[in-house]
């Protein structure tokens, strides 16, 4: 005889159950060999810095993640990888208010005809903004659906009119060990930076995102504003800029100076070429469901049809 089954907030008060059901999906949207970042005490983190978020508008909003159900805000704002803020998914909430983000500039310079230096209202304009849902896919073979908030990259770079010598751009997050604890740590070498070649930064799906679910980015997401770059893993997309340069020469990149052999420049969603260390062919989606089952990674993470004739001739095995 089957016996009726008893939900689990029928029998415990739906706060305790609420965040009970996180941890859950938390770690079964990780699967059980990578649980080492999510202990019960990080992911029952509360977002301190949510409160210092304000709501923005936008022009509109288009979906660029197929109609998939968006990654519960919740879970994107407690289940971070922002290693100045902790190395476990749930440091970065727990200590956003490490990040220090008045007075926030961007240095723009290298090689274009309008360098300076800005605060984030005169590089982004607020009155302006778009919302797009797009898959993210971690390195690490979890992904989440994200409504950002932001400007195309292209928009932004386009003003300080790149010369011919831009052949790359390279992006550098704030430099501040005093009070970015993680930055005190030698797993990477500090500031985080990142580069993109000037035709993906130029490409429309580029963005720069200065907020997420209709408000300002929170700390743990890379406040006040951070890259976007849907097609590649999730480390291209770095947090908290504070200097951008166009260069001529390929930019060294943190993770790729780290591991060179596990992290290449181009670091695009490839399903067909393993991390040294694990299959990149599937993806858990953090979807907010308890059960949410492994799914097949997509080629460029699903967005081939826009990007793959950045990459027409180039071995990706080799330029990965
Ligand atoms: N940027 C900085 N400065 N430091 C970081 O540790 N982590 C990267 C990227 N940007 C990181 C960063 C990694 S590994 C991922 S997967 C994404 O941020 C995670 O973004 P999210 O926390 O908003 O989901």
């Amino acid at each position: 005889m089957m016996r009726k089954a008893i939900s689990s907030n029928e029998i415990t008060p739906e706060s305790v159950f609420l965040k009970r059901r996180q941890v859950l999906q938390a770690a079964m949207a990780l699967g059980a060999g990578s649980l080492v970042g999510c202990s019960v005490d990080s992911a029952e983190a509360d977002t301190p810095s949510a409160a210092t978020t304000r709501a923005l508008t936008s022009t509109g909003s288009t979906d660029f993640a197929g109609g998939e159900n968006w990654t519960p805000e919740k879970l994107v704002t407690s289940y971070n990888n922002f290693y100045e803020l902790g190395l476990d998914k749930g440091d970065p909430a727990k200590n956003a208010d490490w990040l220090k983000t008045d007075g926030w500039t961007v240095e723009v310079g290298g090689a274009c005809a309008k360098p300076g230096t800005f605060a984030v209202e005169d590089l982004v304009n607020f009155n302006a903004l778009e919302e797009r849902v797009y898959r993210l896919r971690c390195v690490e073979a979890w992904s989440m659906v994200v409504p950002w908030l932001g400007v195309p990259l292209g928009d932004m770079l386009k003003r300080f009119e790149p010369t011919s010598n831009a052949k790359y751009v390279r992006f550098d997050t704030v430099l501040d060990p005093d009070n970015l604890k993680g930055q005190r740590s030698s797993i990477l070498q500090w500031p985080y930076t990142e580069g993109l070649r000037i035709d993906e930064a130029m490409h429309p799906l580029s963005f720069m995102a200065v907020g997420l679910y209709g408000k300002t980015l929170p700390a743990q997401n890379g406040a006040p504003l951070r890259l976007v770059m849907p097609w590649k893993y999730g480390y291209k997309s770095i947090k908290s800029i504070v200097k951008i340069e166009f260069v001529e020469e390929q930019p060294d990149t943190s993770w790729n100076l780290s591991a060179p052999h596990e992290y290449g420049f181009y670091s695009n969603v490839n399903p067909s070429v393993s991390h040294p260390r694990w299959s990149q062919a599937r993806e858990r989606r953090i979807d907010g469901n308890v059960l949410s089952a492994k799914i097949d990674t997509q080629m460029f993470n699903g967005y081939a049809d826009e990007v793959a004739s950045l990459y027409t001739g180039m071995d990706l095995s080799k330029s990965f």
